[in-house]
């Protein structure tokens, strides 16, 4: 190889571009099948970027489905560690519009727009030297992210990941996890399933993680931070079994994947309340105005109805995606009237202090001006 050769292999320069939070481009470039109903879609950005995040942060997808824009949170299930691409684990739900559309269509090459990175459920604002990673079903996502940032790191953290699944076959990154208890020292794995398939072998734990199970998988879990992330009733049962045992809650962090869409909640009321309170819906006096001041569109609505679903009913799209105040994609500047915000940490003071809220998670409490 000649000197010239040589010193030209040079001139190529790592990309140390680093990505913020806002939308981004990127390609889908690889898909990978982690159990029946789970895959994992792994981006990079078209020009390399480093996509650095915290673990347990999410980014919310922006796609559009049968011609409409559709917007859903994923957490990022990979570690900054790795940071020129990063994956998202999605579990189909049935019936789910974009965890379907995702499993169904989406391939290598692929693009698509990403809003993030965020969230406060991350463990770098958290330090601690010895944590709990408990999870259940897909909600392993966050948690993973973090291990995953602790053992590429040689994090001086001790860790100790419970996670709950329904059958040995469930269990997501069930390989990674092992190879990850095999190398270090600090790396504590307790896996528990509820079930087992006929003639599948399983020698780990069997049932529900229960104050018994955890007392003895890890005894000195109230000396642990504890991260935890899964179906809305593992959470309740692990806050409630936290709580009874004298654990400080303050070291307690969760993240929830939501329940029933705000949607279909809301649209379930309203079918209630059309049978029950035909007098009440007459009686007009209870009704709020919300006018959409660009879009010239206003609309009558209870005082328990949100923001959001004021703009659904006049058919305005206003981009929502977690609907629980959590994500900021459903952010819209009030103008005029009062109003009341039950958030989770989507928006920040200084936007409150604009006038900004957050649609999905805030009811009007009087006439409303929305800049929408
Ligand atoms: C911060 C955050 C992080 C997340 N991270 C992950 C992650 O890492 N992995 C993951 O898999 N998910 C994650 N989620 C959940 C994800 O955002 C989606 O909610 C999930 O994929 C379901 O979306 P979907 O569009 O498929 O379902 P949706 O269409 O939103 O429906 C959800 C459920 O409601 C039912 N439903 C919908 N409409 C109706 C109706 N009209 N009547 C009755 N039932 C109805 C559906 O059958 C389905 O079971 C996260 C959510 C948040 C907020
Ligand atoms: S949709 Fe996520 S904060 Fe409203």
């Amino acid at each position: 190889m000649s000197n010239a050769a040589s010193s030209d292999n040079y001139t190529h320069e790592i990309t140390t571009k680093t990505w913020s939070n806002g939308r981004h481009l990127v390609r889908c470039v690889k898909v990978i099948e982690e159990t029946a109903d789970v895959k994992t879609f792994c981006f990079m950005a078209e020009q390399p970027v480093m996509f650095f995040f915290k673990p347990g942060q999410f980014v919310t997808l922006e796609l559009e489905i049968e011609a409409l824009q559709v917007m859903r949170s994923y957490t990022i299930s990979s570690s900054p560690s790795v940071p020129y691409s990063f994956s998202i684990t999605v579990k189909r739900m049935p019936g789910g519009q974009v965890s379907n559309y995702l499993h169904d269509n989406m391939q290598e090459g692929d693009e698509l727009a990403v809003h993030g990175p965020v969230g406060v459920f991350n463990c770098i604002d958290y330090p601690a030297e010895k944590v709990l990673l408990l999870s259940g079903g897909v909600g392993i996502t966050p948690l993973m992210s973090m291990a995953r940032w602790f053992f590429d790191t040689n994090a001086e953290v001790d860790m100790h990941f419970v996670h709950s699944a329904r059958t040995p076959s469930d269990i997501i990154y069930h390989r990674e996890l092992e190879h990850i208890c095999s190398r270090i020292s600090n790396f504590n794995l307790s896996l528990i399933c509820a079930r087992q398939q006929t003639g599948q072998a399983w020698a780990g734990y069997r049932g529900y993680l229960d104050a018994e199970k955890l007392q003895m998988i890890c005894p000195d879990f109230l000396q642990r931070e504890i991260f935890c992330c899964g179906p809305d009733a593992y959470m309740r049962a692990v806050k409630k079994m936290l709580q009874q045992s004298g654990y400080d809650m303050q070291r307690y962090h969760e993240e929830s994947f939501g329940a029933t869409p705000v949607e279909v909640e809301q649209d379930a009321l309203d079918q209630a309340e059309i049978a029950v309170d035909i007098a009440e819906a007459l009686d007009s006096a209870d009704m709020l105005n919300i006018e959409f001041v660009k879009s010239g569109k206003s609309v009558q609505i209870h005082p328990n109805e949100t923001v959001h679903t004021a703009a659904s009913k006049l058919g305005l799209n206003i981009p929502k995606a977690c609907g629980m105040g959590i994500c900021g994609t459903c952010k819209v500047m009030k103008v005029q009237g009062e109003a009341v915000m039950d958030h989770n940490g989507g928006i920040t003071d200084d936007d409150v202090a604009a006038g900004y809220i957050l649609s999905c998670c805030s009811q009007a409490k009087s006439d409303l001006q929305i800049d929408f």
